[in-house]
């Protein structure tokens, strides 16, 4: 085994006993590359989401929110060019019945051809010609399964915002060059997912479509280029593992005329995790023709009437936590003992503070319990009386949680406790009656 499944391994195992991520249906055996998310991963989820959102709707005057339902009119794939370029070319085992990407390593020779071997069942000549397979999953609206009554699970949030680009721009009043901000579920049949939540086949998207005056278009993607690379360093993430990779001519989706990911050194080598595209105007011209409804913009001061290009930003909320639990992963020794310690930014960590009686008994565990329910009305943060000090501390540092308050003897005497910093292992005597000051001071920004 490579060290680097082993840091995936470890961070599996850790994300389990800890409750970030579980696997799906686990009692029946799991269900193949679906994931849920256990009470510290949907607090971090959580918390990714909601500053992704206040930085875009809530700190800009220019974005505007919007939640769609994930079952759209079918002729939305049809004009968004999914259901013709949405595709994967796979090939069939006859044999065995597993089923592959054409261009699978394991795979000798031309799938096809009589002397070509199955990877997996090893027989001869038992592989289909690639095929061309659709990753969308199907499903059927109403009581009767019949080709009309075929819906698709949505494959990206962003059709959600076109096909509403006019009802938002008319009901918020906003002119162009504005936003539109939605985070939700999309789902894939993808073929080969796996490293964890890095690739499923039900995730969760944080996009934003920015419609913007044809020609100013380059300008924009530039600005959201930087800003999006910026939102991402402001999480705390080591600067030298994020990079930019721009899209080739092959690369680059139906759809886009220019495209950059931004990648992250995963243990498993450098990957995106999220994605800035011009889109141009290829999705409302689109939209136009297929509906035949007019998704035009008037500009009131000129007159000029255009369709809108748009820049698109694209993240995954599953992949971007994994970037988060990776960067964050540290193994340090700490007087001679071994310590695995969560570094995730105070201001997304899951739990903000534990609070802690030294002992249980001598007016400690009553103190801390009334400490811990003024806290909670604040911030999630957790209550610990179980076990040595020391294991109390290893298990908040797994979690993340950027501070532990101990109330000990001093404490029933003069009514402050201790601190513990996370990361420098600190400890600072705070008075119990500032103790809400002294983290909101820490856990902003
Ligand atoms: N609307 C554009 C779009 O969907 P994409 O590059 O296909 O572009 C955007 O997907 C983001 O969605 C990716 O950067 C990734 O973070 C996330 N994503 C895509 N497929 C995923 C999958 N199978 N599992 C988890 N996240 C995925």
């Amino acid at each position: 085994m490579s060290s680097h499944d082993n840091v995936m391994e470890k961070l599996v195992s850790l994300a389990k006993r800890r409750g970030f991520v579980f696997q799906s249906s686990e009692i029946y055996g799991g269900l193949g590359s679906v994931w849920d998310y256990g009470p510290l991963g949907v607090e971090l989820k959580k918390n990714i989401k909601e500053r992704w959102w206040r930085s875009l709707v809530h700190e800009r005057e220019d974005i505007e929110g919007l939640d769609a339902a994930i079952l759209m009119h079918p002729k939305v794939w049809e004009a968004s060019g999914h259901l013709a370029g949405f595709v994967d070319p796979l090939v069939d085992c006859k044999q065995c019945k597993n089923r592959f990407r054409a261009d699978d390593p394991r795979i000798k020779g031309t799938p096809g051809e009589p002397t070509t071997r199955c990877p997996v069942c090893g027989n001869q000549g038992t592989l289909t010609a690639p095929r061309m397979f659709n990753l969308m999953f199907k499903t059927f609206m109403g009581p009767v399964e019949e080709a009309a009554a075929v819906v698709y699970l949505r494959p990206e949030t962003a059709q959600g915002i076109y096909v509403n680009y006019l009802n938002v721009l008319q009901s918020s009043r906003q002119k162009i060059p504005f936003g539109i901000a939605q985070v939700g579920k999309a789902f894939r049949n993808e073929i080969t997912p796996g490293n964890f939540i890095f690739r499923t086949r039900e995730f969760e998207q944080m996009e934003m479509q920015f419609f913007v005056k044809p020609g100013t278009d380059a300008e924009w993607f530039e600005f959201w280029r930087a800003e999006r690379m910026k939102w991402l360093v402001g999480l705390g993430l080591h600067a030298e593992k994020l990079r930019f990779h721009q899209h080739t001519k092959e690369e680059l989706a139906h759809y886009a005329k220019d495209a950059y990911d931004i990648q992250y050194e995963f243990p498993f080598g450098w990957q995106e995790f999220e994605g800035i595209h011009n889109r141009t105007n290829f999705d409302l011209s689109r939209h136009q023709e297929f509906s035949g409804k007019k998704l035009e913009y008037v500009d009131a001061a000129t007159n000029e009437r255009y369709i809108p290009y748009v820049v698109e930003t694209s993240a995954g909320a599953d992949r971007t936590t994994l970037v988060v639990l990776v960067d964050a992963y540290h193994e340090e020794e700490v007087e001679g003992d071994k310590r695995v310690v969560l570094r995730i930014h105070p201001a997304i960590a899951p739990l903000k503070a534990a609070v802690f009686p030294l002992v249980n008994k001598d007016g400690m565990p009553e103190l801390a319990r009334r400490l811990y329910d003024e806290l909670r009305r604040h911030y999630n943060v957790f209550y610990d009386d179980g076990g040595s000090i020391g294991r109390r501390y290893r298990r908040q540092d797994e979690a993340g949680t950027p501070f532990g308050i101990t109330v000990d003897g001093q404490s029933t005497a003069d009514a402050t406790v201790t601190v513990r910093d996370r990361d420098t292992l600190a400890q600072v005597r705070v008075a119990a009656d500032r103790l809400v000051e002294y983290l909101a001071e820490r856990l902003k920004g």
